[in-house]
């Protein structure tokens, strides 16, 4: 337990060897924390618990700083097993206080742990009295999720944001003034970008709602990774940025290939690219082989993609139609993309591969590269050709 401000304390885990999240979705390479927050006052709140297993850890440390009946209510901003994991061995120990939480929320927390524990439905505008100071329920659907919930503390100024604005970063040093803070913001964009983005119109309403309570702002206390602590309004801003179709001067080349057909293709494409447009910063990732949160982050900051595949079973390599279905799901706007790829015998790999991107929603170049079998001198220099093309439509 550590005291971050008065009366408020952080009663999270930090766990340095998480290095994948959402089953294996999710790559961590820098670890996580499930941040749970005890308020004191009048009343004692806990907000939030940790991942199922820390959940004993969490419950003797607890314990420790208090007694447990102390505990007036829980509050669940969000009912992900992360953020509830620790509740079925904390409510063997105070089965009967009240737990806050959204609608939906009860029916995620029944859903994982077939309890009915003492509800208390609470929406946005609801507060709870801590004596001098009130906690109040913002609801933030589809921030992640259906049931996700902020709340406010009011006198302290300080937001628990729940997922939003957070990172999968391990830290010693809460705050965001103490820690590395290119690494901070690599995993807050890694954050955005592989979670938040498919709710981008919801991110900007909350937080034009938010501004428009005009509340004053200490600290943002997000569920994992860092406390904006030092100027928190700069997390916001950024969410603002990202939340609007948010793209870089960049383009990312990412394909998979069996001997390298695709590959020398996809090499003298970026030539091609590189040769008409310097301003233009180019990625080049084998699918195959890089991880695939953060190519999905290397898409979120390009405004253009170009997909490449061989032909395999009249479709493309798994790897690609993973990615891309994935992509389906992200829902990027505003991006464009074009396709190439190699074949020996039927070809449909370049048509699929600008169906399915135009499915995810990007605009697909007309023109498209096809090698028959391992492209030739003529075949690399007509590669380069629609490399130089692209570039000028992009
Ligand atoms: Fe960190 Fe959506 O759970």
């Amino acid at each position: 337990m550590q005291r971050i401000k008065e009366n408020i304390y952080w009663t999270g885990k930090v766990d340095w060897e998480l290095k994948k999240f959402h089953g294996h979705e999710f790559t961590t390479n820098r670890g996580s924390t499930y941040n749970s927050y005890l308020l004191k006052g009048e009343k004692t709140i806990l907000i939030d618990t940790v991942w199922q297993p820390f959940a004993r850890d969490f419950v003797s440390s607890l314990k420790q700083q208090l007694d447990l009946k102390d505990i007036d209510a829980i509050v669940i901003n969000h009912a992900e097993i992360d953020h509830s994991g620790a509740l079925p061995v904390l409510m063997e120990e105070i089965p009967k206080t009240p737990i806050y939480c959204s609608k939906n929320a009860v029916k995620s927390i029944k859903g994982h742990y077939h309890q009915d524990w003492n509800f208390q439905v609470v929406g946005t505008g609801d507060r709870l009295s801590l004596g001098d100071r009130e906690l109040l329920f913002v609801e933030a659907p589809m921030l992640h999720w259906p049931d996700s919930m902020m709340c406010y503390l009011t006198k302290d100024a300080v937001l628990f944001s729940s997922d939003a604005f957070g990172q999968h970063y391990a830290i010693q040093r809460l705050y965001n003034d103490g820690v590395d803070q290119d690494e901070l913001f690599q995993e807050a964009i890694k954050y955005y970008a592989n979670i938040l983005t498919p709710f981008s119109r919801q991110v900007e309403k909350k937080i034009q709602e938010f501004i428009g309570l005009n509340l004053p702002l200490d600290m943002v206390c997000p569920s994992h990774g860092v406390i904006w602590r030092r100027n928190p309004l700069q997390i916001i801003e950024r969410y603002r940025e990202w939340a609007a179709d948010y793209q870089e001067d960049r383009v990312l080349v990412f394909y998979d290939t069996m001997w390298n057909g695709t590959g020398r293709l996809a090499q003298a494409i970026v030539q091609g690219i590189a040769e008409e447009e310097d301003q233009l910063q180019i990625k080049v990732c084998h699918a195959a082989v890089t991880d695939h949160t953060d190519l999905v982050t290397e898409v979120f900051r390009s405004r253009a993609v170009v997909a490449g595949s061989p032909t395999v079973n009249r479709g493309i390599l798994s790897s690609m139609a993973g990615l891309l279905d994935h992509l389906v799901g992200l829902g990027f706007k505003k991006k464009k993309a074009a396709a190439f790829g190699t074949y020996g015998w039927s070809g449909e790999s370049v048509a699929i591969l600008k169906e399915r991107l135009q499915g995810a929603g990007f605009s697909v170049f007309d023109e498209d590269v096809k090698a028959l079998w391992n492209p030739d001198d003529m075949t690399l220099a007509k590669a380069q050709d629609f490399g130089r093309r692209l570039a000028r439509w992009l």
